[in-house]
């Protein structure tokens, strides 16, 4: 059975300039990029997938569709159903929510940062605490050196929102809000009537600060023993490379592989995975054929017990 969120669809938001990252932005969009060896946008879309989302909306700069769709398809071959929509320019993470309104419909909506990954021990499972929730939002917090760069959160000691602010010059704690959000549907009317801010942008931030002043904003705290990157510069790019290349060279395992999480999550069959590997012809295809065959031998072995 497929362990899927039937609550929430998912928006992988894959839009900006990338200026921080011109010249090698000029021609490629930055969530195309490679992270050692797959493409920047496998991993958060694997983060959906493994909250369970099914319905994904990927929102691009004009013209740069083209690439995603060539790489993910309508995303069918991973038991996904992928929408694409176009952000005509950089209005901020909020407009989003705008782009997306037909898509989201009267569902709830996760929104993921194209640029950030998360890998971490019991993820998979606060995921599913946090879709199990269909009123209010849902942040995550995490401890960074640099708080002034973020959005930051500060928490009583029961874990909930005092205030969050974006990019304070003085924060009131050192509490990222990272690149994943969880909202009910009243993110659509929100979305709708936030006016932008001094540096002209729909702030996520100011949409969280509705839900805090309402008392409807859970935050969820990832510890130190997480890694949440984003990759916004050369030096973040090639740090997120090497720490997926020493994970998965150390475990054999890869990280944020969209093919294999599809068939862990029960999107397609061990048979359809291994029809994807065979389409591969490097280690990437072969790991998929090895996954599937022994993803295989688990069930069998799990029937027979
Ligand atoms: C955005 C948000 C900020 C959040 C960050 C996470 O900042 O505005 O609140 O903490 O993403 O990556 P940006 O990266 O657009 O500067």
């Amino acid at each position: 059975m497929a362990q899927e969120n039937a609550n929430y669809k998912g928006i992988i938001l894959a839009g900006g300039k990338g200026s921080r990252l011109f010249p090698i932005t000029r021609s490629v969009n930055k969530q195309l990029l490679p992270v050692y060896n797959k493409p920047m946008v496998y991993y958060p879309l694997s983060t959906l997938m493994l909250a369970g989302i099914r319905e994904i909306l990927v929102i691009t700069n004009p013209g740069d569709h083209v690439g995603y769709e060539q790489l993910l398809g309508n995303g069918s071959q991973l038991g996904l159903s992928i929408d694409y929509a176009c952000q005509d320019k950089p209005r901020g993470l909020a407009d989003a929510f705008r782009v997306g309104r037909d898509f989201i419909g009267e569902r709830n909506v996760a929104l993921i940062l194209g640029d950030n990954i998360f890998y971490g021990p019991g993820f998979q499972g606060l995921l599913a605490d946090v879709s199990t929730r269909t009123s209010g939002a849902t942040v995550f917090a995490y401890p960074v050196k640099d708080p002034h760069r973020y959005g930051v959160v500060e928490i009583n000691d029961q874990n909930l929102a005092i205030s969050i602010e974006e990019k304070p010059t003085e924060p009131k704690s050192s509490l990222a809000v990272v690149g994943l959000y969880f909202y009910d549907n009243q993110v659509v009317d929100i979305a709708a009537n936030l006016k932008p801010s001094p540096r002209g942008e729909l702030e996520i931030t100011d949409l969280n600060d509705h839900y805090l002043q309402r008392g409807e904003l859970h935050v969820e705290a990832l510890g130190r023993g997480f890694a949440w990157l984003d990759m916004g510069t050369f030096d973040s790019l090639m740090q997120a490379g090497s720490m997926i290349q020493t994970v998965e060279s150390r475990q054999g395992l890869k990280v944020a592989c969209i093919e294999e999480v599809a068939c862990v999550k029960g999107f397609i069959s061990p048979a359809q995975l291994a029809r994807l590997g065979a389409e591969i012809p490097n280690d990437y295809g072969e790991y998929l054929q090895e996954r599937a065959a022994e993803l295989i031998a688990e069930r069998e072995s799990g029937a027979d017990g």
